[in-house]
């Protein structure tokens, strides 16, 4: 036969027990209370995305008359191979335009291998391709 408990340290874990709880409660009261910054996801703003080239548009209208019109047409809206019946991207469009520089450089660099897109990396340079990629800006106002 166990002992019966001492009744005041019953009563002692009791109390503890019910601090314990009257904690949680407040705990709980307090961060549910506490209001929530919705703002903060908005304020957390990310930098404008790189769609405008450094390269120097002059250049890149001659490099694109030379290398790009046949396929791309002379304004860039993918018209110059029609006649061909190939579908060739409208770099004026805006699906084009909001395209950020890196992507445009790397489809330009390496082309879309089995989508008539050429790749141009033994072609031009790195500098040409900036330029080429500042006239595409251009079309697209
Ligand atoms: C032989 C035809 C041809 C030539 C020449 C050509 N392109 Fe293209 N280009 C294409 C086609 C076709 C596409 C679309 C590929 C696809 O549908 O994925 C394309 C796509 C592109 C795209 C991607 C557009 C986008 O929205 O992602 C860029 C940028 C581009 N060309 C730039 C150039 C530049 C600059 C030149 C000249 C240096 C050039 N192209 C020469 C056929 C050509």
């Amino acid at each position: 036969m166990t002992a019966p408990k001492d009744r005041s340290s019953i009563l002692r874990r009791c109390s503890n027990l019910y601090c314990l709880g009257i904690g949680m409660i407040c705990a709980l009261a307090v961060w549910a209370t506490t209001p929530i910054d919705t703002t903060w996801a908005q304020n957390q703003s990310d930098p404008p995305p790189p769609t405008k080239a450094e390269g120097n548009a002059q250049t890149g209208k001659v490099l694109f008359e030379i290398h790009c019109v046949t396929c791309h047409g002379t304004k860039g809206r993918g018209d110059g191979l029609e006649i061909a019946g190939a579908t060739v991207a409208d770099l004026s469009s805006p699906t084009t335009q909001r395209k950020l520089n890196a992507d445009l450089l790397a489809t330009i660099h390496e082309g879309r291998p089995g989508k008539v897109m050429p790749s141009w990396k033994y072609r031009l340079s790195k500098a040409q391709s900036i330029d080429l990629l500042a006239y595409i800006r251009t079309l697209g106002k």
